[in-house]
């Protein structure tokens, strides 16, 4: 069977392209160790009401005894609860997502807090915030018709305006 040598010299190049991008699947994977995000840990989405953890009483800011934060939160058609929340700048922070109805996306603009909160699973993401500021959650999966209109709201305060507000910090309470 005859190929034409400019047309063999395009397979080449098309077989070098998928092996190289093979490759570098493999060597994120296995290296930096990248994976997706996904099937870490389930929740029951229509009995998060019952759960300890995403009950409506125990939603927001709570601080670890080692001085980071976990702030939980639950997202749904339109918002995410609590509606907005008070966080300190450069002090590790643990979100904690679930959804009580559909697929959401939970992304803050300028920051590297992005996340999809699938339902069924706790989507969380542990990141720190370099400067002080009001942000806006957004909502990046299409979820509704008032999808266009879900946004909650965070403001990161300098750490030590955080520190005089929260003399608990440090396990020091
Ligand atoms: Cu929630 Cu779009």
């Amino acid at each position: 069977m005859h190929i034409d040598p400019l047309e063999k010299k395009w397979l080449y190049i098309a077989f070098g392209m998928v092996g190289l991008f093979l490759g570098a699947i493999f060597l994120t994977a296995l290296i930096p160790g990248i994976h997706p995000p996904s099937n870490v840990e389930t929740i029951d989405s229509a009995r998060l009401h019952l759960s300890e953890e995403f009950a409506e009483d125990n939603l927001g800011v709570k601080i670890n005894p080692d001085g980071t934060i976990r702030v939980t939160m639950v997202a749904g058609r339109y918002g995410f609860f609590p509606r907005h929340v008070t966080l300190p700048a450069d002090t590790p922070v643990t979100f904690r997502w679930a959804s009580i109805d559909v697929l959401h996306g939970v992304h803050m603009p300028m920051t590297n807090m992005s996340t999809m909160v699938v339902p069924g699973f706790v989507a969380e993401v542990t990141t720190v915030f370099p400067k002080p500021g009001d942000y806006p959650l957004l909502c990046n999966e299409y979820c509704g018709t008032g999808h266009d209109f879900m946004w909650s709201k965070v403001t990161i305060v300098a750490k030590q305006t955080w520190e005089r507000e929260h003399p608990s910090q440090g396990g020091k309470s």
